[in-house]
């Protein structure tokens, strides 16, 4: 009736409808992906100007907003899925991940506790198995569900802090002798190490860089001679995290011979296997777990090698119990909900609420199985060896790190001497990738390896194939020859 609030939900008709054209435009989206510019081209604050700032006072139908989706959303987005997307990681958005998702959204269950979950809460708990199971820990170690890696780290330096500092969950940081803690990673490492001290109080320079070798690799050598010098100053170690798959080049870190460290030195030690980690799947890749069985912890990232949508990654810690005697805490209005034996995730993490993450990842991984999971990861392979043959091939570029995992960067060798006489100063290799990225027909990132700038193309999409591979590698020679 016109004039009358409407409350309630949508007719069961009407959603049946809506829901069947959203499933044509997901299928439509997805088969004319490669058609759409990789990146937009607008100046940051176009998107904003183009749509209305007023909040919306009256209900709007789903036909306009759809195709709103259509005019303002979809043209400004960098499409992370597309086959020429070639940036970070890669990405790994599937028909079966999309579907996952989908069925996720109508449950909508907070999985916080055994008893407002079991079936979220019990899935959690076998898919992290299956992948334990995969990536062959321990049956000693048991994982958790978070966000993401750097929220894994997180929670793991803070087990380590609260064993070699007992009661500081209870008593906090100050007013205390605390010992002055010492965290040692690569000049590889990511981020999250630092990010991680932060929020620990653990202080940002107290995590030290210790050099890598030829490979990217940490030098343990350096590291045993940085633990001497942190311990004549009176500082603790406390923890080293040795990265499986460093976020520029994917090299692996000598993790037994870390990890015979920190036995030495009672210290903690995290795997960061955020992206490398789910190549362990593979029997040729089994190398890139020795050591693990000896960590404390071990993070990995489903969502950037084993075809979960974002986000969901797992932390493995050695005894969960340890996880949980830190981060267990039951306000009463949930006293009810957790007197179940089985787990009750919130007491392993700083969240309460949690969504079902675990339905994705069971989705996806029962449509492919570890075999078909194998199967691409070895093309993504295949196809960064036929890139590294013709980066060789072509006496202008050079590589800048050994090809480990599907991540390659390489260099213009002439780009020192184009650099000085370009007009704008900035690195070829830099220039290059910009161009690329405007032009909207591919999507690469730079780094810096030893000071210089290259570029950088991660594999992972499985809409990539040889034909992307060939077209944005010739896309570059294009940029090198223009410059
Ligand atoms: C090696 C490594 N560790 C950790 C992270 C952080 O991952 P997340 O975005 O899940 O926090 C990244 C991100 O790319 C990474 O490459």
């Amino acid at each position: 009736m016109q004039g009358q609030p409407q409350l309630g939900d949508t007719s069961p008709e009407v959603f049946r409808k809506q829901l069947h054209q959203l499933a044509d435009w997901i299928a439509d989206f997805r088969e004319g992906l490669g058609e759409l510019r990789v990146a937009p081209d607008d100046k940051p604050g176009a998107i904003r100007r183009a749509l209305p700032a007023q909040p919306p006072e009256n209900s709007e139908p789903f036909d306009k907003i759809l195709a709103d989706i259509d005019r303002l959303i979809v043209p400004g987005m960098v499409h992370w899925s597309h086959p020429m997307f070639l940036g970070y990681f890669g990405w790994t958005q599937t028909g079966p991940g999309i579907l996952g998702e989908i069925a996720t959204a109508p449950l909508n269950v907070n999985a916080m506790t055994w008893r407002t979950s079991p079936a979220a809460t019990e899935l959690e708990t076998l898919v992290v198995d299956w992948l334990r199971q995969w990536i062959g820990l321990p049956e000693e170690f048991g994982g958790v569900v978070y966000d993401t890696a750097s929220v894994g780290i997180m929670h793991a330096l803070a087990v380590a802090r609260e064993e070699a500092a007992p009661s500081t969950r209870t008593l906090g940081l100050t007013a205390r002798n605390l010992p002055r803690f010492r965290v040692y990673t690569s000049d590889q490492a990511h981020s999250s190490v630092e990010k991680a001290a932060i929020a620990l109080g653990l202080g940002e320079e107290n995590i030290q860089r210790v050099p890598t070798d030829a490979e990217f690799r940490m030098d343990v050598a350096a590291l045993r001679a940085m633990i001497e010098r942190d311990l004549a100053e009176k500082y603790q170690p406390l923890a080293a995290v040795a990265t499986v798959g460093t976020t520029s080049t994917a090299s692996v870190d000598p993790v037994p011979k870390i990890a015979e460290v920190c036995r030495e030195h009672k210290m903690w030690l995290h795997v960061d296997a955020a992206y490398g980690g789910g190549f362990a799947i593979l029997p040729e890749y089994k190398w890139i777990t020795q050591g693990w069985g000896e960590a404390d912890s071990v993070v990995i990232n489903p969502h950037k090698t084993l075809f979960v949508p974002l986000d969901f990654s797992v932390l493995f810690v050695r005894n969960l119990e340890r996880l949980r005697s830190v981060f267990t805490l039951v306000p009463e209005y949930l006293r009810g909900d957790t007197v179940e034996a089985e787990k009750n995730y919130m007491d392993y993490g700083i969240q309460l609420g949690r969504r079902f993450r675990a339905l994705k990842a069971w989705v996806i991984w029962r449509s492919f199985g570890r075999a078909g999971m194998a199967d691409r990861l070895r093309d993504q392979m295949r196809l960064v060896n036929l890139l590294v043959d013709w980066i060789k091939a072509d006496k202008r570029f050079e590589l800048a790190a050994p090809v480990v995992m599907p991540v390659v960067c390489f260099r213009l060798v002439a780009s020192d001497e184009s650099s000085r006489r370009s007009k704008t100063k900035a690195d070829v290799n830099s220039e290059i990738v910009a161009r690329i990225n405007a032009s909207g027909q591919a999507y690469l990132t730079q780094t810096k390896l030893r000071g210089r700038t290259v570029m950088r193309i991660g594999l992972g999409n499985v809409l990539t194939t040889e034909d992307h591979v060939r077209r944005a590698w010739e896309l570059i020679q294009k940029m090198a020859s223009e410059l």
